[in-house]
């Protein structure tokens, strides 16, 4: 079984007259003829030629859109346009059939992102589905391989812990209760001692409090993992389970950090620009196929792949939250009342306000910083005024925030007043104002969101089509 040759490596390096054995699925069958086969190790498909006289009648009825196929024959110059190589086979096996009859919902026609979601377990068999989880491989790797070349160290950091990281309230909990059979205190509460950690747990929000326990030992670490979040979201940007990417680092201020955020998104972008090619391409080619039906002003401003160049190429702007207010508030747009969310100095900056400035206003990735410290987490640095922390969101064309972060608030009696005011209980994070007790320093870092990153590489538009399974407010198929 294992003697076949994979389809990228053919392209690679030809073995030209060669007797080769090839193996995947049915893209397409043309003429009871030629197949074009593709084994997810490349964008591309291989042609196969078969000769329908020479298979047994079975075989051939059993070649359907995405039957898996081995196919044994010797790898020629194709005579016909639009391949380089072809595989004239003289043994043909279907290991798999995929009949209409039998079921098989996927159809070699354009079928609706809705009813490929549907269809998880075959949607990665469509062109654009291999090629977004092509390129979410390649960022993975990327995100390590930047942080490794950089002297970073990979932290795991519990998915289970009894904090809430983000101190928003948003989580799953975890326990062996049974449902309805918890064991309660006098008060009617429930009595989490009893439970298997003997306390009240939940899945991670964010790692980022254990990293800044690594960051303040090891210096620089970053974490990778998934991340849960119980908001009732139901948006195209938003999970219930994502991958966050949490760099840490001691000795490092909100400036610093904004640097290794604009310096980390550009060379991911970069490297899948070097190694996906041709996913990118077609990624590229599928959008403007998509919107040549669409109205001028619904359609991108950019393609794809310029859209990435462009990122790569120009800096980040970066203002303040003052200075977005401002902006926002001078716009026409708000003068004419076309923000559906208020612009009031205190508010968080809605979806629509941050589109506004990275689409409308700059043109570019933009920074912001210094946000009011009544709108942003416990943990963040307190600035001289009194009124704003030190923290920074990174802001991406059709994406809005693709980056969270901030320098750290590493004065104790800062932290300890801000909890309280906040009502975040000490007893809980007793070891994370340890680590400003004992040998602290300033400190900053930020949470890349995965899933938005691949979500703007690929151009994506809902972000359950960047992740092989989504889970999302009554979604959890698969
Ligand atoms: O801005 P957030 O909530 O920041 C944190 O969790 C910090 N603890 C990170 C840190 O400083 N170490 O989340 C970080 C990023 C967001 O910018 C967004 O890209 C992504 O995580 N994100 C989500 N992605 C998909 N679905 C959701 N529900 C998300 N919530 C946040
Ligand atoms: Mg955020």
């Amino acid at each position: 079984m294992s003697k076949r040759i994979e389809i990228a490596a053919i392209l690679q390096n030809a073995p030209l007259n060669e007797t080769i054995t090839v193996m995947g699925w049915v893209r397409a069958f043309r003429n009871n003829r030629f197949i074009a086969l593709n084994d997810g190790s490349t964008f591309h498909t291989l042609q196969v030629v078969v000769d329908p006289d020479q298979l047994s009648e079975d075989t051939l009825k059993q070649i359907h859109f995405h039957s898996c196929v081995k196919a044994t024959g010797k790898l020629v110059e194709s005579q016909g346009a639009g391949q380089a190589f072809e595989v004239i086979a003289t043994e043909v096996e279907v290991l798999g059939d995929s009949s209409p009859e039998e079921g098989y919902p996927l159809q070699p026609k354009a079928q609706s992102l809705e009813f490929l979601r549907e269809n998880a377990h075959f949607r990665m068999r469509t062109n654009a589905f291999s090629s977004v989880f092509r390129i979410r491989h390649g960022i993975a790797y990327a995100i390590h391989k930047y942080f490794n070349d950089r002297g970073y160290y990979y932290l795991h950091t519990p998915i289970i812990t009894g904090s809430d990281a983000e101190g928003a309230g948003e989580m799953f909990h975890v326990s062996t209760f049974e449902p309805n059979q918890a064991p309660t205190l006098p008060d009617g509460s429930i009595d989490w001692k009893q439970d298997f950690f003997e306390k009240a747990t939940n899945l991670t929000v964010s790692g980022q409090l254990q990293a800044e326990i690594g960051a303040l030992a090891l210096g620089k670490v970053y974490t990778f993992g998934p991340t849960f979040r119980a908001e009732n979201s139901n948006t195209t940007r938003h999970l219930a389970e994502f991958w966050m990417i949490e760099p840490e680092v001691a000795f490092y201020d909100i400036y610093d950090n904004m640097d290794l955020a604009e310096d980390f998104c550009k060379y991911l972008i970069n490297y899948v620009l070097e190694h996906y090619p041709d996913d990118v391409a077609f990624l590229d080619k599928r959008i403007q196929d998509m919107e040549k039906n669409m109205p001028m002003e619904q359609r991108r401003p950019m393609g794809l792949l310029d859209t990435l160049r462009f990122v790569v190429d120009n800096d980040f702007v970066r203002i303040t939250y003052t200075e977005a207010v401002d902006i926002l508030r001078n716009s026409k747009h708000y003068k004419k009342g076309k923000f559906e969310f208020p612009v009031e100095w205190g508010k968080d900056l809605q979806a629509e306000h941050e589109r506004y400035l990275v689409e409308k206003e700059f043109k570019k990735p933009v920074i912001v910083r210094n946000y009011p410290k009544d709108i942003k987490a416990f943990y963040m640095r307190q600035n001289d005024d009194e009124k704003t922390v030190a923290a920074m969101d990174v802001l991406f064309p059709g994406i809005g925030e693709v980056i969270g972060g901030s320098q750290r608030e590493e004065r104790l009696s800062h932290l300890k007043k801000r909890m309280q005011e906040m009502h975040i209980p000490e007893e809980e994070l007793w070891w994370y104002l340890d680590l400003r007790r004992f040998g602290g320093a300033p400190h900053a870092g930020f949470g890349l969101g995965f899933e938005r990153t691949v979500q703007f590489i690929t151009g994506m538009s809902n972000i359950r089509d960047v992740i092989a399974f989504p889970r999302t407010p009554g979604n959890a198929e698969f």
